[in-house]
Formats: C-alpha cells, structure tokens, sequence
C-alpha cells in the first residue's frame, strides 16, 4: 500500500483547542489516513480515538499508520451524521472532543493513491463516480442522468454564477439526450465548452462545477449540517469540536450551525419578541481561525480574496495546498451540566 499523500491540515490549531489530555477520548469523525488522529495520539498518555470514515480504502490507510497503538484506536466505516450511533454501539457517550476535517483528502484527489479511478479529479478520463463511499448506488453520472434541469441547476447553482450554470445545465441535457455523460473526460470537455473560458481561470470553474457535483453526490452540506449539531450531543460538558472548512459552501453550512447552537433569537435579526434558542455552545473562536503561511508577515495575514467575494467578512490564507482553510473551536457550554 502507498504512503498516505495527505497532510493534516492547521495541526497546531487542533492540537490547541481539542487539547487532550491523559486517558481522554476523542472522536476524529473524518479520520482520512489518521494524520490528526495521530496527532491525537501523541499528544497525551493513553489518548482513544474512534476514527469514523465512509471510504473503507482511506480506513486502510489509516489502520497501516495507527497500528502502533493498538487498541487506543477503533476504525469505524459509517458517516459522522451518524456519530450518535456509532458511539452508542460503543457503549460511549459524553467524548472529550471531536473533529470534522471536511471533505476529501489528497488521497481521494490523487490519482496515485486510492483516488485512482473514482472520478474526483477533473484531470484524466475516469468513470465520472465521485462517490466517497465506493458502495454508494448514487454516482456523479447517476445524477446528471437522473436530475430535472431545475434540480442540475441547484446543484451547479451553488457554486457557479448564473449564466454559467445556464449554459451548463442546457449542456447537460443535450449531451444526455445523445449520449450518457459517464466519464470524466467527457464531462471535462462539456464544461469547458459551455464555461467558455481558458487557462487558469476555466479550470477554477470546471473545478468549482467538479466540486458542486461531488457535495450533491455525497450529500455533504446536510452530512455537515447534522454531523456539528449530533456531533455536540456527543460532548460532554467543556468538550470540544473543531470544525475545519475549505469552501463557501462548507464555511456557510458550519457559519449556520454554530450560530444555532450558540443560541438567541429564532427570527431575523431585528425581530423584537421572536422566541429564543437555547444556546448549547460557546464559541471558543468567535471569528474562524486561518492557517498562517510562514513567510508571511503577521499583518498581512488578510488571506485570498474568495472570502470577501464569498462575503464571509473574514479573511484567510491559501494552505499549502492551495486550498483555503477555515477552523471554527466551538466550547460545549455548561448550560448542558
Ligand atoms: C480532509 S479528509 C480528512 C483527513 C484527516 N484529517 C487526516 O489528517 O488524514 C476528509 C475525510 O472525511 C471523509 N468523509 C467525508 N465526509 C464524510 C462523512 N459524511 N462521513 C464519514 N466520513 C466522511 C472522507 O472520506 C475523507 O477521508
């Protein structure tokens, strides 16, 4: 089996708010190849682990490196939206802290690695699958098979500006009425045809259209949403969950959710006289945290320009893999105990 390509993102940052300590138990929901995990691990004596993954092959990954510490950690194949579950099958409840590292790992991306033939890099002729889960029934091509034009435009309409998700949405159904659109290459070209752009700039787009695709396939944005609100269930009081997000639609969804959970008024804000919400959390963060690039200099710490198209009002780095990365501590507050 290869080396895990995958670096663990603002290990620093983790390290810092999940601070474990001796004996305590941690749930890594996104375990990937087990680098936080390990980080985890390492951190304090006699430190558990129950590291949740849907991709059995990035589970494998994860046994080759954590297996020094036998039985600290358990390897669990299921979704974090499902974390409430797993942890009661394990006669465990009330952890000491819990992280969601959002999305796919350069693994998955890789088409060295266990990505290979998945479909998730747009570069390359793959089957178009896309599917965290390889025993997923719903692919990438079972959608653009199967979705009205209203519901393609949804799905690209996330991510995509509005004629350009016209102009795909219009060659989608074209090209399904010739033929099925079943192979990366295929669904390359397409894109770039109807985007009508070149260079770098179109392949920002067709990656933006790539990724609209795979968060509609895996059902990421309501796996997000329920995965923070079950995974504060799962806490005991003055545990942590850490949430890292790489994109609007992440950063919107975890935005949402930790505004629920810290409580307030249900109506807008301005509406005298709505019910409040119970607040479940404190944020330890109140504003996201950015990975700080070494080179640097603090006070140019203002990030890509994405986040304020974005509107998010806050601004953050581009990681070292080029990908921008936000982390949100949320505190479970002692309004529970
Ligand atoms: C960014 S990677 C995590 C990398 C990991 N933190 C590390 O250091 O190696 C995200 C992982 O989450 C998994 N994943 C994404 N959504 C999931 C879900 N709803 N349930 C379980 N696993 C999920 C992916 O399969 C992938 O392995």
């Amino acid at each position: 089996m290869t080396a895990p390509e995958h670096t663990p993102v603002m290990p620093g940052e983790v390290l810092r708010y999940l601070a474990p300590s001796p004996g305590g138990v941690y749930v890594d929901c996104t375990l990937g190849s087990g680098g936080h995990a390990e980080l985890i691990l390492e951190a304090a004596a006699d430190t558990r682990v129950i590291g949740i993954d849907c991709d059995p092959l990035q589970l494998d990954l994860a046994r080759t490196r954590l297996a020094k510490y036998g039985d600290r950690v358990q390897f669990v194949r299921s979704r974090f939206e499902r974390v409430l579950d797993v942890l009661s099958q394990a006669n465990l409840n009330n952890v000491d802290g819990l992280l969601i590292d959002c999305g796919v790992s350069m693994d998955q991306l890789s088409g060295r690695s266990i990505g290979r033939g998945r479909g998730f890099s747009h570069s390359g002729d793959e089957p178009l699958l896309m599917t965290l889960d390889p025993g997923q029934r719903t692919t990438a091509a079972s959608l653009l098979r199967d979705l009205s034009e209203g519901e393609l435009a949804k799905v690209f309409g996330q991510v995509l500006r509005g004629g350009e998700t016209r102009r795909v949405v219009r060659a989608v159904v074209r090209e399904r009425a010739r033929q099925p659109i079943e192979r990366t290459g295929q669904f390359t070209r397409l894109l770039a045809s109807a985007l009508g752009k070149q260079g770098p700039a179109l392949r920002k787009r067709i990656a933006a259209a790539y990724l609209a695709l795979r968060v509609a396939v895996n059902e990421e944005t309501s796996a997000l949403q329920a995965g923070i609100a079950d995974g504060v269930e799962a806490l005991r009081s003055g545990g942590v969950i850490v949430v890292i997000t790489f994109h609007g639609l992440e950063h919107r969804t975890a935005r949402v959710a930790f505004r629920e959970l810290q409580g307030g008024s249900t109506g807008p804000p301005r509406l005298v006289g709505a019910p409040e919400r119970e607040a479940k959390v404190k944020m330890l963060t109140p504003k996201p945290l950015f990975p700080i690039v070494a080179d640097r200099p603090p006070d140019k710490n203002v990030g890509p320009p994405e986040e304020h198209r974005m509107g998010v009002g806050t601004v953050t780095f581009l990681s070292p893999t080029d990908r921008p990365t936000r982390m949100s501590g949320l505190l479970r507050s002692t309004v529970w105990e």
